[in-house]
């Protein structure tokens, strides 16, 4: 077991307990208000044990992470701890939460944080809280607060802070827009829910599963570990099933060219002016910085291409980092046929060579070498003059296709 930190709403860190092999399948445990981690733990073990890698997460103001400073454990902020949490994780986990944990997550999943998950298990969290719910949660709450015992494992300005009932109606709207595989797990003599409302929204939504656990009350992940446990290791057999790695291999073209697209690189313009004064540019991504003193950077240009001619024999050429929304500047410089030039914004550079409008940065370069790469040539240019724009996003290309920067 080690030691995982995040950075939290604010900067504030958090911490979790990691367990299992990383290549595994992940899954984050979130824990309930006034509770910590280490609730999971008969949770963790068994996971651990059927493949998948545990991510045991404390809450701001809960066991392991940092009390917030400023004393703020409103539900909102809480979500922003998770997505935050959630953005910094290699792989997209199924998140499993027990009552306010699964509330949390509820709302960081329903408001567009659908691509953050693959799945979503809520422990005695009904997707749909009444406010009566809500309340009962919160009384509960406050009575934790009165055991002094419980007051080391968490922060007694978050039991008097949390009230449920505000965040009743966001929980309620979020659950009603997540789309990923989502298990509702209670105690049959839970009295956090309605016995209906539960049933009824699952049955309003294809992706959404109930189980009801005989024995169990309102903390069913904790008192009835071992059923718990089977409801869940199989719902995430069916839904969330371990993958094996799948690994294509083999010394053709084709496969080299899939192998190759799985360096994400971002799109640029190269770009030079003919002897005659007609501007020349093709897309490119075999872009690549070589060195800083001198200044190198390097484009491989393909000896098919019809700008290689002009390019080559420029005494200065420009690259052109294409922005997120450039991408039919990219399209229209890789299309044959077009006049690339008249439909697209530029100016003629210090040295000569075109610049894209607007574009993310421009290199404006001196030819430095020619040298022969097989089927392309590998253009080196010394930088004269660089330019950048430090607040735009950069489009991407990945796989084969266009692709954006995510930030959560
Ligand atoms: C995202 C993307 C990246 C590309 N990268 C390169 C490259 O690095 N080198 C190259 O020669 N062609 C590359 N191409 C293909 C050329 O842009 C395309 O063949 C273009 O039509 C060449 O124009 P030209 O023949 O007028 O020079 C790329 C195309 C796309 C869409």
């Amino acid at each position: 077991m080690a030691r995982q930190e995040f950075r939290g709403f604010g900067g504030i860190t958090l911490r979790a307990e990691v367990s299992g092999f990383s290549d595994d399948p992940a899954v984050l445990l979130v824990h309930g208000g006034g509770q910590s981690g280490e609730a999971w733990r008969g949770v963790a073990e068994a996971l651990v044990q059927a493949g998948r890698y545990v991510i045991n997460l404390d809450l701001r103001g809960h066991g392991a992470s940092d009390w917030a400073p400023d004393g703020r454990y409103d539900f909102g902020v809480f979500v922003e701890d998770l997505r935050a949490v959630l953005a910094q994780l290699a792989a997209r986990p199924t998140i499993v939460g027990a009552t306010i944990g699964g509330w949390i997550a509820a709302a960081a999943i329903g408001e567009q944080g659908g691509h953050l998950a693959s799945g979503l298990v809520l422990a005695d969290a009904p997707p749909q809280v009444d406010g009566d719910a809500a309340q009962r949660v919160s009384f509960s709450l406050q009575e934790l607060s009165e055991q002094t015992d419980r007051r080391q494992a968490c922060d007694p300005r978050f039991l008097a802070q949390v009230d449920l009932q505000a965040a009743a109606p966001r929980i309620t709207a979020a659950s009603a827009d997540i789309s990923l595989p989502l298990l509702f797990v209670r105690g049959a003599f839970s009295k956090l829910t309605e016995d209906d409302a539960a049933p009824a929204f699952c049955n309003r939504h294809d992706n959404v599963e109930m189980a009801e656990i005989r024995e169990g009350g309102n903390l069913v992940a904790f008192d009835r570990t071992d059923l718990f446990n089977a409801t869940l290791l199989e719902f995430l057999e069916r839904r969330v099933p371990r993958f094996l790695p799948d690994y294509r291999q083999g010394s053709d073209a084709r496969t080299l060219r899939d192998a190759l697209g799985c360096f994400a690189t971002g799109v640029t313009v190269v770009t030079a002016m003919g002897e005659a004064g007609e501007p020349v540019g093709l897309t490119a991504n075999s872009f690549t910085s070589v060195s800083l003193d001198p200044p190198l950077l390097l484009v491989c240009i393909a000896k098919t291409s019809g700008s290689l001619k002009v390019i080559e024999q420029a005494s200065h050429f420009a690259v052109n980092v294409l922005h997120i929304g450039q991408q039919p500047i990219s399209n229209r410089f890789a299309r044959p046929g077009d006049d690339r030039f008249a439909a697209t914004p530029w100016q003629r550079g210090q040295f000569d060579a075109p610049l894209i409008s607007g574009a993310l940065a421009n290199f404006e370069c001196a030819r430095h070498a020619l040298h022969d790469g097989g089927d392309h040539i590998i253009l080196v240019g010394q930088v004269e003059r660089a330019k950048y724009e430090p607040r735009r996003d950069p489009l991407l290309y990945f796989k084969g296709r266009y692709r954006r920067l995510h930030f959560a």
